[in-house]
């Protein structure tokens, strides 16, 4: 007999066969599953919403993942950097909004001065806003020494998405030299906890070759790495990638989207205190996206503060949407679509992981002791 969802949710460790069973959910089933993470959600972190407001810091990168837009090989977009004033100016923008959180995201680079460039503004960023403004950052794979420099100049989360936790299914999504393993990022991984970071990864959804167990072994890595924040969102084919020959594999737009949903929400059950985003992506695919996700689990939104004008060079995936809205629109979209899921606004606040602060006071007492 096929258990239902109640039956399964009994369990209280959900393992990877109870997981799958749960991706494989048809619709109506799918919806007992979401009002459950929802209520997970309202019980283990409450029904507020957390900004962080994104800047795109550039599109720079010296890699070749066979999906991404913005990948090096792929000349369509012209390449750029902001300057130090416009990250300060959309630092500012979070601030006076009281986002009270940044993220600074780019493609991977590590030269010296693209890290010594960091270095510096993240501590322009800490002084101008007397250290009320959290930077999180997404900058790829780096030295240890490098995300020492960068915790010691005032980034405490960051985030580097596994993207597929299956190293077969890696290595089928990336050229296949040494500067793309999965061994790399599993270290990269390790290092950023070792540091200190809330560390937040994540993976796309969706994918050619992924298939449902890759996708219940993704939620079940989380679990083992015990980390911090989830971002993870639905694959969106982009034409300049490797991966367009393969966009006959995919799932429909909607079983995308509803497998992200289900993600998200099994997630939620299975780690009730860590943050997750309600992703971008998702949002490309379905304009009640963001609103499907929050209700289903999701705390966490990033709002683009990237100046327009630079914003159709970072086009990781097709269709990304909101590229010509100015950050004080977006705000109010989404202040519209958090309103519609029924939940509030943390403004003012950084909305740390409680996952986190758990894990740090274990730690704490086992020091102390
Ligand atoms: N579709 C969806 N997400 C993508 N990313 C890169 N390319 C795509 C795509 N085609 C995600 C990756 C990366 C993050 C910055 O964007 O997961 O880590
Ligand atoms: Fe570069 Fe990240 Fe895109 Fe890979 S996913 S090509 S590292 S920006």
């Amino acid at each position: 007999m096929i258990p239902t969802v109640d039956n399964i949710l009994q369990n209280k460790y959900l393992d990877k066969d109870q997981i799958k069973l749960l991706l494989s959910l048809d619709n109506t089933e799918a919806e007992t599953l979401f009002h459950r993470a929802h209520e997970v959600k309202n019980f283990h972190v409450g029904r507020k919403v957390y900004f962080r407001g994104l800047i795109e810091y550039s599109n720079i990168c010296t890699k070749n993942c066979f999906y991404c837009g913005i990948r090096m090989d792929n000349s369509r977009y012209q390449r750029y950097v902001l300057s130090d004033d416009e990250v300060l100016e959309a630092a500012r923008f979070a601030n006076d909004n009281n986002f009270a959180s940044i993220v600074i995201q780019a493609g991977e680079r590590s030269s010296k001065d693209f890290t010594l460039t960091i270095e510096n503004l993240l501590k322009r960023i800490h002084t101008e806003t007397d250290g009320k403004l959290h930077v999180t950052l997404s900058l790829g794979e780096q030295t240890e020494e490098t995300y020492k420099r960068w915790y010691d100049s005032g980034a405490h989360r960051y985030l580097l998405r596994i993207e597929v936790s299956n190293p077969g299914l890696y290595a089928r999504l990336h050229p296949g030299d040494s500067r793309h393993t999965h061994k790399a990022r599993l270290k990269a991984l390790s290092l950023l906890r070792k540091t200190g970071y809330q560390v937040g990864s994540g993976v796309m959804i969706g994918l050619p070759f992924q298939t449902i167990s890759d996708l219940a072994e993704d939620l079940c890595f989380f679990r083992d790495l015990d980390i911090d924040m989830v971002g993870m969102g639905p694959y969106i084919e982009h034409e300049d990638t490797p991966l367009y020959a393969f966009r006959d594999m995919i799932p429909s737009v909607t079983d995308r989207v509803n497998l992200s949903v289900k993600m998200v929400s099994i997630l939620r059950i299975i780690m009730p205190d860590i943050n997750i985003a309600a992703t971008t992506a998702l949002q490309a695919l379905d304009p009640k996206g963001r609103e499907k996700a929050i209700f289903a689990g999701a705390n966490v939104i990033m709002p683009n503060l990237t100046p327009v004008k630079y914003r159709d060079n970072y086009l990781l995936y097709e269709n990304k949407p909101n590229v010509k809205d100015q950050p004080d629109e977006t705000k109010i979209a989404l202040e519209k679509n958090i309103q519609a899921a029924g939940d509030e606004i943390g403004y003012g606040e950084w909305g740390d992981s409680r996952h986190y602060k758990r894990r740090e006071a274990k730690s704490e007492k086992r020091n102390f002791l």
